[in-house]
């Protein structure tokens, strides 16, 4: 039996997939019911009074490319919260399946389980140990009616990666039983190694990639799921066809030159410097108790009291990120790395100097 029989949702293998209407460039089309006219203000290559294809695979090809995997691996997304939101829906019967997570973590994996009426276990961070995984709890707590569990690394908020070794541990333990979806939004900017090693060696391993963060395409809506073709082949049916917007592929592809690609490189090598350099002038702050190591970007961490850090912030006009009601973070602060500029504000708000100035 194949992981896709044993896992997904058995009501799902009687949803006929939807067939679309034929496009040929050249061809006048008269199949589809859109207008013949361009808008306006159109200035893409495909046309915007034309539905998008079905898939983009022009794109599906180039990323397949970037993340060194066969295209039958690799499923576009609008964002990788559409993939989460696919692979709850595919392979979790609502008011029946779990999903196993490890607070605190992206709380989008909650928000798409509620909406599919998907309960949440939660084994939590060692908060003690810098947010660490509990490991031995994770192995334990992934029993039925645990579907997914969901490993996020480095992790948001925290920022912290996790330990190679013991991501192992979870794969072999899950098994056949259950997925585990590693969440690799921030791993461009890690010290540590990605997990591409672990989708080859374990089927039950997905993977989630996104251009919002490292490609400055958060707008685009670009995620990427990469997992065992036969996964991908069922997933791709989950999601119905012509979501993906021209605009989006467009953008994708010139995001993608040669020339883009390693400016976006140097954009990271600067974050995770001033990665560094923020961290350490948090550190400095008195009104900081302790800075998580990170290996996003982005830096978490516990205030002495959370609303003075914010309100310096905010005079200084910065917008930074709380977490009220989680318990597990309170007085806890996530300060995305900014511009050298913009970091350089924040660090004149909270610096000591300030503070004996306004008491
Ligand atoms: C850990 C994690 N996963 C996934 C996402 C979703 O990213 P997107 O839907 O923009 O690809 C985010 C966004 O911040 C995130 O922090």
């Amino acid at each position: 039996m194949s992981l896709v029989e044993k896992l997904a949702r058995p009501d799902l293998a009687a949803v006929r997939p939807y067939t679309p209407g034929v496009y040929e460039p050249g061809l006048v089309r008269l199949n589809a019911n859109e207008s013949p006219w361009r808008s306006p203000a159109d200035k893409t290559d495909r046309g915007l009074n034309v539905y998008p294809p079905p898939r983009p695979d022009a794109i599906k090809e180039l990323l397949a490319e970037h993340y060194d995997i066969a295209a039958d691996q690799l499923l576009v997304t609008r964002g990788s919260s559409e993939a989460i939101d696919i692979l709850i829906r595919g392979f979790c019967v609502a008011g029946q399946d779990a999903i196993l997570t490890t607070p605190p973590t992206f709380d989008m994996y909650r928000l798409y389980a509620g909406i599919q009426n998907v309960e949440v276990r939660h084994v939590p961070l060692l908060q003690k140990q810098n947010f660490a995984l509990d490991t031995q709890k994770l192995i334990e707590a992934i029993n039925p009616p645990v579907k997914l569990v969901f490993v996020c690394s480095p992790n948001n908020p925290t920022g912290t990666s996790a330990p190679r070794a013991e991501v192992e541990r979870v794969c072999e333990a899950a098994n056949d039983r259950a997925l585990v979806v590693i969440d690799e939004a921030y791993y461009e900017f890690a010290n540590a190694e990605n997990f591409s090693a672990f989708r080859q060696r374990f089927p039950n391993v997905v993977l989630l990639r996104t251009l919002s963060k490292f490609v400055s395409l958060a707008g685009v809506r670009c995620g990427v799921l990469i997992a065992d073709p036969e996964i991908v082949k069922f997933l791709g049916n989950v999601l119905p066809p012509y979501t993906f917007p021209t605009p989006s592929i467009e953008h994708v592809q010139e995001a993608f030159t040669k020339d883009a690609l390693n400016i976006s490189k140097e954009r990271i090598q600067l974050i995770r410097r001033e990665r560094t350099r923020l961290a350490e002038a948090m550190q400095d702050s008195i009104l900081v108790k302790h800075v998580y190591p990170s290996d996003a970007n982005f830096v978490l961490l516990r205030a002495r009291d959370a609303k003075q850090f914010v309100d310096r912030a905010y005079r200084a006009g910065i917008l930074v990120r709380e977490f009220p009601g989680q318990p597990e973070l309170e007085n806890c602060i996530r300060v995305t790395i900014g511009k050298p500029e913009d970091n350089d504000r924040l660090i004149r708000a909270i610096s000591g100097v300030e503070t004996s100035n306004d008491g």
